[in-house]
């Protein structure tokens, strides 16, 4: 992936970080996934009174492109008004590694990129399509 790709997709995440509907926790995040196709989606929080509900900003890009009928992710990028790197929650790791598979995942600020890792290092031993297979089961 080119430095531009990065560049490109971390400002779309910024843009919808501004976009991010967190009333509650303050924590505004956005996110910005790739196809194969060079389409980006992005995303941003949504929170809501009832507290648990609230959605992530890689899980509303991810739904979005999905719902599109999008099936081929290369990079995502999450981006927060953070010093630390802001990594994807476990549940969005969950649904980035069944469709997204073993992309890369770019953490930036309103400044730089601050860390990038893939996806089998954030989610190692992941419960997915394999597990169900009860072909493979003792
Ligand atoms: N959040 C995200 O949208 N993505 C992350 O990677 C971490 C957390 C949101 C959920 C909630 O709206 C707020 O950040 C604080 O947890």
């Amino acid at each position: 992936m080119s430095d531009s790709d990065v560049n490109r997709l971390v400002a779309v995440a910024r843009t919808a970080r501004d976009r991010a509907l967190a009333p509650y926790s303050g924590f505004k995040v956005g996110a910005a996934l790739l196809t194969k196709a060079g389409v980006i989606y992005g995303g941003c929080n949504v929170e809501n009174a009832s507290y648990g509900l609230t959605v992530c900003a890689e899980r509303v890009a991810l739904l979005k492109a999905l719902s599109e009928g999008e099936r081929e992710f290369v990079m995502i990028a999450v981006v927060a008004d953070t010093d630390a790197p802001t990594p994807p929650c476990g549940p969005c790791r969950q649904l980035l590694w069944e469709y997204c598979g073993d992309i890369p995942v770019v953490m930036a600020n309103l400044k730089h990129v601050a860390a990038r890792h893939q996806m089998r290092d954030l989610l190692p031993l992941p419960f997915d399509r394999r597990s169900l297979d009860t072909d493979v089961l003792p």
